[in-house]
């Protein structure tokens, strides 16, 4: 294959999209949209979410250690870009957007989640790092609470339900076809 280089850039792809909640006590809550995002360890679960020190949620994150991931479903990729447009400086985005503050059940985190995502992950702040335009948040994922509709009758996340969403440079995308699953490549076939 014959390819053309670049100079090093951000060209990974495709890349989740969330919505990342947060709150400082007293205060409404927030969302910003991140891209910067994925999972870093399996056990203990962690996470990282990069942000700009700019933003209004930096420092609430900063302050409070801890914020929500939800992941974003086809019918939010509108909310979502405008979630990662509009700054909560100015803007209630919860209320502006009619959105649902939903508070996890069993207290893990004190900020809500977005009731209208399909699955939340409550992060709490293992240490930041600063990467130069962005500021790396590296979390424990203590708590994850899924839609029941996605759930099936072996307590497992039907994902394909989920109508997740990527982000590939500047394009939001709809899930593609179901290619194969983890270890089907040697998986031995099924006599008939
Ligand atoms: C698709 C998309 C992805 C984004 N990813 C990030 C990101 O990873 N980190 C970041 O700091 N800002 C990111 N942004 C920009 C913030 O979401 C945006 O500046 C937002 O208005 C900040 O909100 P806040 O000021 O209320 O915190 C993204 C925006 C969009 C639309």
């Amino acid at each position: 294959m014959a390819k053309k280089s670049f100079p090093g850039n951000t060209a990974l792809s495709p890349l989740p999209v969330v919505m990342v909640s947060c709150c400082r006590t007293g205060e409404k809550p927030n969302i910003i949209t991140v891209a910067w995002t994925g999972i870093i360890n399996s056990h203990p679960a962690k996470t990282y979410v990069s942000i700009r020190p700019e933003r209004y949620s930096h420092d609430i994150i900063k302050e409070t250690g801890e914020f929500v991931i939800n992941l974003t479903s086809s019918e939010l990729t509108r909310k979502c870009d405008s979630c990662g447009v509009y700054t909560g400086k100015k803007v209630d985005k919860f209320k502006k957007y009619n959105l649902t503050p939903e508070y996890p059940e069993n207290n893990e985190v004190s900020c809500p989640m977005i009731g209208e995502s399909p699955i939340s992950l409550c992060c709490k702040v293992d240490r930041i790092i600063p990467l130069g335009s962005h500021d790396m948040f590296i979390a424990d994922i203590v708590g994850v609470y899924v839609d029941e509709k996605l759930i099936d009758e072996n307590d497992r996340i039907s994902y394909e339900k989920a109508s997740l969403i990527s982000y590939v440079h500047g394009g939001y995308f709809a899930m593609g076809k179901k290619l194969g699953t983890f270890g089907y490549s040697v998986a031995k076939k099924k006599k008939k």
